[in-house]
């Protein structure tokens, strides 16, 4: 496969973007190739600039459950341009977006943003906000966006780049990040009662996904919200990435543990930059205008945004039936090829990691023992057979609706011959 265009296309990048790109990881920093540069999406597949189709396992990196340009949604975003692309008053598509989270979650309440950096770090000042309290227990390895308190031992990007912290963020403000080990209910346990009266907030990814996919062992989400319970403390899910994916209602449903807030993103944009925090109504009832914890945004509930998550979340509620089941089969079939190729894989429905580890990986340190240049190689050859799969070890494969049978049966045959 030739990549001369991409390449061209990147060191032009490189002149005027840091890095040549908008997001790190994009850079294929850590398989030590150039990255792509994308003209087009169809369904389960993506075409680069020199022509090359790919089937796709980033899916623009958890939103395109549907597959890309999804006909419906770009109907829906199409038909919403045409009506203007943004008013900064609101517009009756927002609240039943609102309804479609509410009724899929169980949230009672939705504040819909930008982004899921946006989301996560205005839960959290809601937290704050309702509790009187300053502290936050996150989790080593758990990524929520790149707000200043949460990069402190931050995965995805952070962990791709072996830094798991960012210069920039003030002592003083990391200083308010208690960091406890995903998986292990006694490391949060001991931060609790080192900061009696403290903490606002338990703030996780249900199951990691930007340290690889890391799933909850049995009954680490029912320990932490029996501790947030005990403490008087806040349990805030970022469902980010596991929202609408690895169940309609997200982890929640999946694990049966209903935290006070969540954090979306990723699905309930459909593919657009929309986000959204949600909770219970008495919680929730604390943001502005209705309360006195501030959060505000100029496209804050775009209505191009708004239109694509509503016509994904409507799609998924109407086929959930039909659609969880078929993500969970081909979820499991790419397991099996990895398991038969002997590659330890950690798997939750559609989302997925193979870990060139000795074992599955349970916790952040186990993940740390991944071979990186194992990693690499199997990417290159991944690549080579027309899979585009993450470019880090730290990332996660997320497999969509669009993805037909053959997909998933090249799929396997390239993680078997690589
Ligand atoms: C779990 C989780 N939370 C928050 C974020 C931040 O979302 P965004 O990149 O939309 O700001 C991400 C991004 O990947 C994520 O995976």
């Amino acid at each position: 496969m030739k990549h001369t265009r991409s390449e061209t296309l990147f060191v032009e990048a490189q002149k005027v973007l840091p890095g040549g790109v908008n997001s790190p990881v994009r850079a294929f920093g850590a398989v030590g190739r150039k990255p792509l540069f994308i003209e087009r999406g169809e369904k389960s597949k993506i075409l680069d600039a020199d022509g090359n189709t790919y089937i796709d396992y980033v899916m623009s990196w958890g939103p395109l459950i549907l597959g890309h340009a999804h006909e419906d949604v770009v109907r829906a975003v199409t038909d919403a341009a045409k009506d203007g692309l943004s008013f900064g008053a609101p517009t009756g598509r927002e609240t039943q977006l609102a309804e479609e989270i509410c009724f899929a979650t169980g949230a009672e309440t939705v504040r819909l943003v930008s982004s899921g950096t946006e989301a996560v770090m205005s839960a959290v000042r809601l937290a704050r906000g309702y509790t009187g309290r300053d502290k936050i227990i996150k989790f080593e390895g758990n990524y929520h966006g790149h707000s200043d308190g949460l990069l402190v031992k931050a995965g995805s990007g952070c962990l791709t780049g072996a830094s798991p912290d960012s210069l920039g963020v003030p002592a003083s403000f990391a200083s308010e990040t208690l960091v406890a080990s995903y998986n292990d209910e006694e490391s949060v346990r001991a931060l609790f009662e080192a900061n009696i009266g403290k903490v606002s907030c338990v703030i996780v990814e249900p199951v990691a996904a930007n340290m690889g996919v890391v799933p909850p062992k049995a009954g680490f989400l029912e320990s932490l919200r029996a501790l947030c319970d005990k403490n008087g403390a806040l349990l805030l899910f970022d469902e980010v990435i596991t929202g609408f994916r690895i169940a309609y209602g997200g982890a929640a449903e999946r694990y049966g543990v209903r935290p006070d807030l969540w954090a979306f993103g990723k699905i309930v944009g459909g593919g657009m930059p929309l986000a959204a925090y949600a909770g219970r109504r008495e919680i929730m009832r604390m943001v502005a205008p209705a309360g006195r914890v501030y959060q505000a945004g100029t496209l804050s509930g775009n209505p191009v945004a708004t239109a694509a998550g509503l016509a994904t979340l409507r799609i998924l509620r109407e086929n959930r039936e039909n659609i969880y089941p078929a993500l969970e089969e081909k979820g499991a079939a790419l397991e099996a090829a990895y398991k038969s190729a002997g590659i330890p894989v950690n798997r939750v429905g559609s989302l997925l990691s193979p870990f060139f580890a000795q074992k599955a990986p349970e916790s952040y340190a186990d993940v740390l023992t991944a071979d990186l240049g194992a990693f690499a190689a199997y990417f290159g050859k991944m690549l080579d057979a027309g899979i585009y799969v993450a470019p880090s070890q730290f990332e996660a494969m997320f497999v969509s609706v669009a993805h037909t049978s053959k997909d998933i049966e090249q799929t396997c045959r390239a993680i078997l011959d690589r």
